[in-house]
């Protein structure tokens, strides 16, 4: 059987589901919409499947014979981004809009489903397929995997399609590939007073200042200059009024890094700092650190059977390399549970306009790659039990 062949005969029934799911985007824990559907089609194919997650669907394909079990995995959410695209599958949903590709996801997911229905009588295991809520949020895969769909999967395999990567590309290189993404909040204390008298008060504003000059020390002075790593501050809110002393601050931001050892002393570090620069200004500060997601690492073995699946479907010349990405993707989560690479698949093309970064208002794919990636999920599951 020829998998490549066979993504050919559904490029124009994933094609249009991704159009679909593009003018009707939903944001994370809202896809009510799009899992309706997605259960419509499996219904279509006679695949089994169960809710999950609430709106996330997890679909079974059990093969002829019995052996290893793999997960495929897409994500359908959306994000509050309002499309300045100006095409017939524009969306519907204002200012709501497809704009990281979760719509080619999870019809490619879907186009896989066809492929792989087609020849399960020669498949050797069990192929699970995650249709995943609220990737945007880091929150989907967590509780699709406390629900239990990673009980007894041995490989996962994800997808993102990519708009920095040539359409024809396919990156599936081991080691980490996207970066953890958490997020903390300094809480400042002071106390106010009036502008003109201001050592009367505790001026909150200066102290949170100094956090965040501080804290531009975590990358410069603390980690390895060969990690990369990201401490960003995105919120700083204090003050009422010109004339008064401010009595408090919140500043919010994120970390990233591409190991688990840095990312384990980020709390402790940012806590140390923020604590010690409001102290040196009278001020107290709290710090809160919420958990995101870890860092995605590609294991090893499963990136180089993905090599030798692109190349058995598109040829040597298919295997794309790229730089990693300080994005986050909770698929990283279904990797602390299982061995799998998530693939980078290749949507930039300049002719047609697509070249917008993701989360642009006029990101846009070539969506001659989407018959390739549910190609690309279909022989990984084969060839992953055949394995
Ligand atoms: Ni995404």
């Amino acid at each position: 059987m020829n998998i490549a062949n066979l993504a050919k005969n559904y490029k124009d029934y994933v094609i249009d589901l991704r159009r679909e799911f593009h003018m009707y985007p939903e944001i994370s824990w809202e896809e009510v919409r799009t899992s309706k559907r997605v259960k419509e089609e499996l219904d279509k194919m006679g695949i089994p499947y169960v809710s999950m997650a609430g709106t996330g669907v997890v679909a079974t394909i059990e093969g002829k014979e019995k052996g290893k079990t793999v997960a495929l995995r897409a994500d359908m959410d959306a994000l509050q981004v309002t499309e300045a695209n100006d095409v017939e599958y524009k969306s519907k949903n204002e200012g709501v809009m497809h704009a990281c590709g979760h719509d080619g996801h999870t019809s490619m997911l879907l186009g896989a489903a066809k492929i792989l229905n087609d020849v399960k009588d020669d498949l050797e295991g069990t192929v699970k397929l995650f249709f995943q809520p609220a990737e945007e949020l880091a929150q989907g895969a967590a509780k699709m995997i406390e629900e239990g769909c990673m009980d007894g999967v041995d490989g996962v395999f994800g997808i993102h399609l990519w708009s920095d990567l040539e359409y024809g590309k396919i990156s599936v290189e081991a080691g980490p590939r996207m970066a953890s993404a958490d997020m903390f909040k300094i809480i400042v204390k002071g106390l106010g007073g009036h502008g003109s008298l201001p050592h009367q008060g505790i001026d909150a504003v200066v102290a949170g200042s100094a956090i965040v000059m501080d804290l531009q020390s975590v990358v410069s002075r603390e980690i390895s200059p060969l990690q990369s790593a990201v401490v960003s501050v995105g919120v700083f809110n204090s003050g009422t009024r010109f004339n008064v002393i401010s009595s408090s601050a919140v500043l919010e931001g994120t970390t990233r890094c591409f190991d688990p050892e840095i990312r384990g002393r980020f709390p402790k570090v940012i806590e140390r700092i923020a604590k010690n620069s409001a102290n040196s200004y009278r001020a107290e500060a709290q710090l809160e650190y919420t958990y995101g997601t870890p860092p995605t690492i590609n294991t090893e073995g499963a990136s180089k059977l993905a090599t030798t699946v692109v190349e058995k479907l598109y040829g040597t010349d298919a295997v794309g390399m790229m730089e990693k990405v300080t994005g986050g993707e909770d698929f990283a989560m279904y990797l602390e549970k299982a061995p799998g690479v998530i693939a980078f698949v290749g949507i930039r093309n300049e002719a047609k306009e697509c070249d917008y970064p993701h989360h642009h208002e006029r990101f846009n794919m070539d969506e001659d790659a989407l018959e390739k990636g549910s190609a690309l999920y279909a022989q990984y599951a084969i060839d992953f039990l055949n394995e």
